[in-house]
């Protein structure tokens, strides 16, 4: 289908941010935004693009009391030839597809979400920050809009897309590299079979907080998740998949439980993993296994990935109190060839050998 959505312009620009090196994740936000309706009987309608503005919403409508949302990460980037470029989008549509049929949204079809894409992009192109380590973040998400306090789902959704030029999600300059501290969760859980680990809603990130907020007594940036049944193997970390290297095999937990997000940077890591020929794994790793590699020197390399956080290297995991060094604490070289080739790839500066760029008729001047 040939999408062509009005678009209205903003007449009141907002200012611009100044320092491209400090841009952080997302303190800025563009002018424009993309917005559509659904309605029972109607389908997806009205699409359109217009000033970014606060969203009016009743104080009955149902998403601020029974949460039927989802949300979705992307980004673009900006190749050494002036045109934007999306990173493997049809994994974040099948993503959309999946947590669509979980929460019972009714699904944005991959080709709604590119046009919807393309379309506040066009708008806001020259938003792109330029930086290394740059890049433009998408934030497609959807919500039961329906004045109700009956726990059902909604027959009026909104779907809205907005952008921000962004850099580095865990803090440091744009384009470098820095390990965190990491605590091992052992008292709440992310997400258990059954759950809703494998989508992307809005409750997952919300129910996470408490976790994520008591590490920082342990001097920790974040949480490693372990299983929800047996406190016993590593999951995720954070808001990020979370990937060991010991003895030269490096291990990230499987997605057939539905408790891990199936993550298009997870799933980018590992192909160029295996291309590279490393030995790859996606098993289950016990948290005692981990730490005892910590004790005797074999756990070379811990890292999250995710599409905000790229590669997030862990340089200590500490356990109640107690520090277990990730080798000697630094990046580790994986971690380093891993972000400058992904990274490489979706801004056009390492060629595109997997074939995973989406260049767009978008140029930033
Ligand atoms: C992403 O990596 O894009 C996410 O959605 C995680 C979020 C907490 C920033």
């Amino acid at each position: 289908m040939q999408y062509n959505f009005p678009v209205t312009r903003t007449t009141h620009p907002k200012p611009r941010y100044e320092d491209e090196s400090s841009l952080g994740f997302c303190h800025y936000f563009t002018d424009h935004m993309f917005i559509m309706d659904y309605d029972e009987g109607q389908g997806w309608h009205d699409g359109r693009v217009v000033p970014y503005e606060p969203l009016r919403i009743d104080p009955a409508s149902c998403v601020l009391h029974y949460a039927q949302m989802m949300f979705e990460g992307m980004k673009a980037y900006l190749r050494p030839d002036g045109r934007l470029q999306l990173f493997r989008p049809d994994m974040n549509a099948k993503r959309v597809a999946n947590t669509c049929e979980r929460m019972v949204i009714p699904v944005v079809s991959e080709e709604l979400l590119i046009a919807g894409i393309k379309a506040v992009l066009a708008e806001d192109a020259d938003w792109m920050p330029k930086s290394a380590g740059t890049s433009m973040y998408i934030r497609p998400f959807i919500f039961g809009n329906e004045i109700s306090f009956s726990a059902l789902p909604a027959k009026h959704y909104t779907f809205v897309i907005i952008l921000a030029p962004c850099g580095s999600y865990y803090g440091g300059a744009s384009g470098t590299l820095q390990t965190s501290r990491i605590y091992v969760q052992d008292k709440y859980i992310r997400s258990a079979r059954g759950g809703t680990g494998y989508a992307k809603v809005g409750g997952n990130y919300g129910g996470a907080m408490r976790a994520s907020e008591d590490a920082k007594k342990y001097n920790c940036k974040d949480v490693l998740w372990l299983d929800a049944q047996e406190h016993k193997y590593v999951e995720e970390v954070g808001t990020c998949n979370a990937f060991f290297r010991i003895n030269d095999e490096v291990i990230t937990a499987p997605l057939d439980g539905g408790t891990i997000l199936p993550g298009v940077t997870r799933d980018s890591v590992l192909d160029l993993l295996r291309h590279w020929g490393e030995k790859v794994s996606e098993r289950r790793l016990p948290i005692a296994d981990v730490l005892e590699a910590s004790r005797n020197g074999t756990l070379q390399e811990a890292f999250a990935s995710g599409t905000a956080a790229v590669i997030s290297p862990i340089g200590c995991l500490n356990v109640k109190g107690e520090d277990f060094p990730v080798a000697d604490g630094e990046v580790g070289e994986l971690s380093k060839k891993l972000y400058k080739t992904l990274y490489g790839i979706q801004t056009g500066a390492v060629e595109d050998f997997m074939g995973w760029t989406y260049p767009l008729d978008i140029c930033v001047k």
